[in-house]
């Protein structure tokens, strides 16, 4: 029981304090893999014809979990905190008139081919 007690305040006390440069990277790549997931189920939902709603709700969800990866902050450089930032802009506005397209008929395969290659701009210039 003492030992529980003693696991609790070091949760509380990790809690409070400022993430570390580890936790903040954690967050982004947990976030990345999130809307990687998400991405993926669309592909699914394609498959299942599961219609338009359903694709852009998971559309919602991709934007969602970029902009908790975004909120991070993972490069602490200004200059390449800025162009990181205008690449999250521009996947946002891609994103967004994807949302318009119609994905249940033939195009559906094609808007998801079109939403990793928007993934893989940013990632060709930032990914490691
Ligand atoms: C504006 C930039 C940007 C955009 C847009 C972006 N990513 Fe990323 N992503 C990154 C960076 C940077 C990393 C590398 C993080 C690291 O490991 O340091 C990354 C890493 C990843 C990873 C690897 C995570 C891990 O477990 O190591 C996945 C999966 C991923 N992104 C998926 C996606 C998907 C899916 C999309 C599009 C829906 C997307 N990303 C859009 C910047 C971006």
């Amino acid at each position: 029981m003492r030992r529980c007690v003693f696991l609790l305040a070091l949760l509380a006390c990790g809690d409070t304090r400022e993430s570390k440069p580890a936790d903040a990277h954690a967050k982004f790549v947990g976030a990345m893999d999130a809307a990687e997931a998400e991405s993926n189920s669309i592909l699914q939902d394609l498959k299942n014809k599961r219609g338009q709603e359903s694709v852009v709700r998971r559309l919602d969800l991709v934007r969602r979990n970029l902009q908790s990866a975004e909120a991070v902050r993972i490069r602490k450089d200004p200059a390449e905190h800025e162009e990181m930032s205008r690449y999250f802009a521009t996947f946002y506005a891609k994103l967004d008139q994807m949302r318009q397209a119609d994905w249940t008929g033939e195009d559906g395969p094609r808007l998801w081919d079109k939403l990793q290659f928007q993934c893989s701009v940013c990632h060709g210039r930032f990914r490691e």
